[in-house]
Protein backbone atom coordinates (compact mmCIF):
# COMPACT_ATOMS: atom_id res chain seq x y z
CA UNK A 1 0.00 0.00 0.00
CA UNK A 2 1.03 3.40 -0.76
CA UNK A 3 2.50 5.97 2.21
CA UNK A 4 -0.16 7.99 2.16
CA UNK A 5 -2.84 5.80 1.61
CA UNK A 6 -1.50 3.72 4.62
CA UNK A 7 -1.67 7.00 6.48
CA UNK A 8 -5.29 7.32 5.74
CA UNK A 9 -5.95 3.58 6.56
CA UNK A 10 -4.19 3.69 10.04
CA UNK A 11 -6.49 6.89 10.85
CA UNK A 12 -9.69 5.20 9.10
CA UNK A 13 -9.39 1.78 11.04
CA UNK A 14 -9.18 3.04 14.46
CA UNK A 15 -13.00 3.68 14.11
CA UNK A 16 -14.51 2.08 11.46
CA UNK A 17 -13.85 -2.01 10.76
CA UNK A 18 -10.75 -2.37 8.80
CA UNK A 19 -12.65 -4.52 6.32
CA UNK A 20 -14.39 -1.13 5.49
CA UNK A 21 -11.30 0.91 5.35
CA UNK A 22 -10.13 -0.23 2.58
CA UNK A 23 -12.82 0.21 -0.02
CA UNK A 24 -13.56 3.26 1.39
CA UNK A 25 -10.64 4.49 0.27
CA UNK A 26 -10.96 3.00 -3.01
CA UNK A 27 -13.86 4.51 -3.75
CA UNK A 28 -12.84 7.91 -2.38
CA UNK A 29 -9.87 7.36 -4.83
CA UNK A 30 -11.97 7.17 -8.22
CA UNK A 31 -14.42 9.91 -7.27
CA UNK A 32 -12.28 12.24 -6.07
CA UNK A 33 -9.84 11.14 -9.75
CA UNK A 34 -6.74 11.16 -8.32
CA UNK A 35 -3.75 9.39 -8.72
CA UNK A 36 -1.84 8.37 -5.98
CA UNK A 37 1.26 7.89 -7.49
CA UNK A 38 1.26 11.44 -8.16
CA UNK A 39 -0.75 13.36 -5.80
CA UNK A 40 -0.61 17.10 -5.92
CA UNK A 41 -1.43 18.88 -2.87
CA UNK A 42 -5.17 19.95 -4.48
CA UNK A 43 -5.28 16.21 -5.18
CA UNK A 44 -4.35 15.76 -1.24
CA UNK A 45 -7.24 17.95 -0.17
CA UNK A 46 -10.13 16.47 -2.36
CA UNK A 47 -9.06 13.09 -1.67
CA UNK A 48 -9.56 14.26 2.03
CA UNK A 49 -12.68 15.84 1.11
CA UNK A 50 -13.94 12.73 -0.57
CA UNK A 51 -12.72 10.24 1.90
CA UNK A 52 -14.80 12.69 5.05
CA UNK A 53 -17.68 12.25 2.84
CA UNK A 54 -17.66 8.72 2.93
CA UNK A 55 -17.20 8.75 6.83
CA UNK A 56 -20.23 10.50 6.98
CA UNK A 57 -22.28 7.74 4.90
CA UNK A 58 -20.59 4.66 6.16
CA UNK A 59 -20.11 5.56 10.03
CA UNK A 60 -23.25 5.50 11.46
CA UNK A 61 -22.56 6.17 15.04
CA UNK A 62 -22.95 10.00 15.41
CA UNK A 63 -20.04 9.72 18.63
CA UNK A 64 -17.54 7.93 16.13
CA UNK A 65 -17.96 9.36 13.14
CA UNK A 66 -17.14 12.90 14.95
CA UNK A 67 -14.10 11.07 16.40
CA UNK A 68 -12.66 9.76 13.28
CA UNK A 69 -13.82 13.44 11.54
CA UNK A 70 -11.26 14.53 13.95
CA UNK A 71 -8.80 11.88 13.34
CA UNK A 72 -8.58 12.70 9.97
CA UNK A 73 -8.06 16.20 10.38
CA UNK A 74 -5.35 15.69 13.64
CA UNK A 75 -3.65 13.22 10.97
CA UNK A 76 -2.66 16.92 9.55
CA UNK A 77 -2.67 15.35 6.06
CA UNK A 78 -4.52 18.69 5.39
CA UNK A 79 -2.05 20.91 6.96
CA UNK A 80 0.78 18.62 5.19
CA UNK A 81 -0.85 19.58 2.37
CA UNK A 82 -1.03 23.48 2.33
CA UNK A 83 2.27 23.40 3.18
CA UNK A 84 2.91 21.99 0.32
CA UNK A 85 1.39 24.27 -1.73
CA UNK A 86 4.32 27.10 -3.36
CA UNK A 87 3.03 30.60 -1.88
CA UNK A 88 4.50 33.51 -3.36
CA UNK A 89 4.00 36.32 -6.33
CA UNK A 90 4.28 36.64 -9.49
CA UNK A 91 4.56 40.46 -11.39
CA UNK A 92 3.48 40.82 -15.29
CA UNK A 93 4.27 44.05 -16.73
CA UNK A 94 1.31 44.77 -18.81
CA UNK A 95 2.15 46.68 -21.90
CA UNK A 96 0.87 44.82 -24.99
CA UNK A 97 -1.21 42.19 -26.13
CA UNK A 98 1.30 39.52 -25.31
CA UNK A 99 1.78 40.51 -21.64
CA UNK A 100 -2.06 40.45 -21.46
CA UNK A 101 -1.89 36.56 -22.79
CA UNK A 102 1.05 35.52 -20.09
CA UNK A 103 -0.04 36.82 -17.30
CA UNK A 104 -4.07 35.18 -18.17
CA UNK A 105 -2.07 31.66 -18.72
CA UNK A 106 0.16 31.72 -15.91
CA UNK A 107 -2.83 32.23 -13.52
CA UNK A 108 -4.64 29.04 -15.08
CA UNK A 109 -1.12 27.17 -14.18
CA UNK A 110 -0.67 28.32 -11.15
CA UNK A 111 -4.98 27.42 -10.35
CA UNK A 112 -3.71 23.84 -11.80
CA UNK A 113 -0.93 23.46 -9.65
CA UNK A 114 -3.61 24.37 -7.00
CA UNK A 115 -5.39 21.12 -7.75
CA UNK A 116 -8.84 22.87 -8.07
CA UNK A 117 -10.87 21.86 -10.82
CA UNK A 118 -10.39 23.54 -14.08
CA UNK A 119 -13.55 25.64 -14.57
CA UNK A 120 -11.93 27.73 -11.69
CA UNK A 121 -8.74 27.88 -12.98
CA UNK A 122 -10.22 29.25 -16.34
CA UNK A 123 -12.53 31.69 -14.25
CA UNK A 124 -9.38 32.92 -12.91
CA UNK A 125 -7.66 33.25 -16.28
CA UNK A 126 -10.72 35.13 -17.88
CA UNK A 127 -10.43 37.67 -14.60
CA UNK A 128 -6.98 38.50 -15.22
CA UNK A 129 -7.33 39.05 -19.02
CA UNK A 130 -10.34 41.47 -18.03
CA UNK A 131 -8.27 43.87 -16.46
CA UNK A 132 -4.91 43.37 -18.07
CA UNK A 133 -7.23 44.56 -20.80
CA UNK A 134 -8.68 47.20 -19.24
CA UNK A 135 -4.91 48.32 -17.88
CA UNK A 136 -4.21 48.02 -21.75
CA UNK A 137 -6.88 49.86 -22.93
CA UNK A 138 -7.68 52.74 -20.89
CA UNK A 139 -4.14 53.44 -19.37
CA UNK A 140 -1.55 52.04 -21.78
CA UNK A 141 0.15 50.38 -19.49
CA UNK A 142 0.11 48.80 -15.44
CA UNK A 143 0.95 45.55 -13.64
CA UNK A 144 -0.78 42.82 -12.70
CA UNK A 145 0.61 40.71 -9.70
CA UNK A 146 -1.11 36.77 -9.26
CA UNK A 147 -0.19 35.52 -5.19
CA UNK A 148 -1.33 32.53 -3.55
CA UNK A 149 -2.38 33.41 -0.12
CA UNK A 150 -1.49 31.37 2.39
CA UNK A 151 -5.13 31.17 3.87
CA UNK A 152 -7.54 28.04 4.83
CA UNK A 153 -8.69 27.34 2.00
CA UNK A 154 -5.87 28.36 0.10
CA UNK A 155 -6.89 31.60 -2.15
CA UNK A 156 -5.51 33.59 -5.17
CA UNK A 157 -5.28 37.59 -4.93
CA UNK A 158 -4.77 39.09 -8.60
CA UNK A 159 -4.05 43.03 -8.04
CA UNK A 160 -4.23 44.97 -11.19
CA UNK A 161 -2.65 48.67 -11.02
CA UNK A 162 -1.98 51.45 -13.53
CA UNK A 163 -0.78 55.21 -13.11
CA UNK A 164 -3.73 55.92 -16.12
CA UNK A 165 -6.52 58.22 -16.21
CA UNK A 166 -8.48 56.58 -13.52
CA UNK A 167 -12.15 55.99 -13.71
CA UNK A 168 -13.99 59.08 -12.91
CA UNK A 169 -16.91 56.99 -11.43
CA UNK A 170 -16.51 53.63 -9.73
CA UNK A 171 -19.86 52.90 -8.32
CA UNK A 172 -21.86 54.31 -11.38
CA UNK A 173 -19.47 51.32 -13.77
CA UNK A 174 -20.29 48.73 -11.43
CA UNK A 175 -24.13 49.93 -11.31
CA UNK A 176 -25.40 48.01 -13.99
CA UNK A 177 -26.68 51.32 -16.11
CA UNK A 178 -23.40 51.98 -17.24
CA UNK A 179 -22.74 52.51 -21.41
CA UNK A 180 -19.50 52.46 -22.25
CA UNK A 181 -18.43 53.62 -25.57
CA UNK A 182 -15.05 51.36 -25.50
CA UNK A 183 -16.79 47.60 -24.86
CA UNK A 184 -19.46 46.42 -23.58
CA UNK A 185 -19.11 47.72 -20.18
CA UNK A 186 -19.12 44.60 -18.58
CA UNK A 187 -16.25 44.01 -17.98
CA UNK A 188 -15.62 44.99 -14.26
CA UNK A 189 -19.12 43.84 -13.55
CA UNK A 190 -18.11 40.28 -14.28
CA UNK A 191 -14.76 40.07 -12.23
CA UNK A 192 -16.88 40.87 -9.73
CA UNK A 193 -19.42 38.21 -9.78
CA UNK A 194 -16.67 35.51 -10.22
CA UNK A 195 -14.88 36.62 -7.57
CA UNK A 196 -15.14 36.67 -4.19
CA UNK A 197 -13.61 39.32 -2.79
CA UNK A 198 -13.62 42.35 -4.93
CA UNK A 199 -12.20 46.64 -4.59
CA UNK A 200 -11.75 49.08 -6.81
CA UNK A 201 -9.67 51.95 -6.06
CA UNK A 202 -9.54 55.03 -8.32
CA UNK A 203 -10.23 58.14 -9.00
CA UNK A 204 -9.60 60.91 -11.97
CA UNK A 205 -5.85 61.25 -12.37
CA UNK A 206 -4.63 58.86 -9.90
CA UNK A 207 -4.94 55.40 -11.74
CA UNK A 208 -6.91 52.73 -10.70
CA UNK A 209 -6.07 49.66 -8.44
CA UNK A 210 -8.32 46.53 -8.52
CA UNK A 211 -7.70 43.89 -5.92
CA UNK A 212 -9.88 40.36 -5.98
CA UNK A 213 -9.47 37.54 -4.08
CA UNK A 214 -10.89 33.94 -4.64
CA UNK A 215 -11.05 31.50 -2.40
CA UNK A 216 -9.82 27.67 -3.24
CA UNK A 217 -12.64 25.65 -1.55
N1 LIG B 1 -7.66 50.64 -15.66
C1 LIG B 1 -8.56 51.55 -16.05
N2 LIG B 1 -8.20 52.85 -16.18
C2 LIG B 1 -9.09 53.79 -16.55
N3 LIG B 1 -10.39 53.54 -16.79
C3 LIG B 1 -10.82 52.28 -16.67
C4 LIG B 1 -9.93 51.22 -16.28
N4 LIG B 1 -10.65 50.08 -16.22
C5 LIG B 1 -11.90 50.40 -16.55
N5 LIG B 1 -12.02 51.74 -16.82
C6 LIG B 1 -13.25 52.47 -17.17
O1 LIG B 1 -14.33 51.74 -16.61
C7 LIG B 1 -15.26 51.42 -17.63
C8 LIG B 1 -15.86 50.05 -17.35
O2 LIG B 1 -14.89 49.02 -17.49
P1 LIG B 1 -15.38 47.56 -17.82
O3 LIG B 1 -14.18 46.71 -17.95
O4 LIG B 1 -16.41 47.19 -16.81
O5 LIG B 1 -16.11 47.70 -19.20
P2 LIG B 1 -15.48 48.04 -20.63
O6 LIG B 1 -14.00 47.84 -20.59
O7 LIG B 1 -15.99 49.37 -21.04
O8 LIG B 1 -16.16 46.94 -21.53
P3 LIG B 1 -15.88 45.37 -21.52
O9 LIG B 1 -17.20 44.76 -21.13
O10 LIG B 1 -15.47 45.07 -22.91
O11 LIG B 1 -14.82 45.09 -20.51
C9 LIG B 1 -14.51 51.48 -18.93
O12 LIG B 1 -15.37 51.81 -19.97
C10 LIG B 1 -13.49 52.56 -18.64
O13 LIG B 1 -14.06 53.82 -18.90
MG1 LIG C 1 -13.17 46.05 -19.76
Amino acid sequence: MKEFKKKIFDVLSKCVNSILAEPMIESSIRRAGVNCDKLSPGDVNRLIGEIQKSVKLFVGNPLDRKNCLRLLNQALLREEANRKIKVGKVTFEIKNESDIVRARSRGRVICQELGVRDSVGIKVATVISELARNIFRYAGEGRVEIEVLDTKPVGIQVVASDNGPGIADVNEVLSGNYRSKTGMGMGLIAVRNIMDEFEVESSPGSGTRVTVKKYMQ
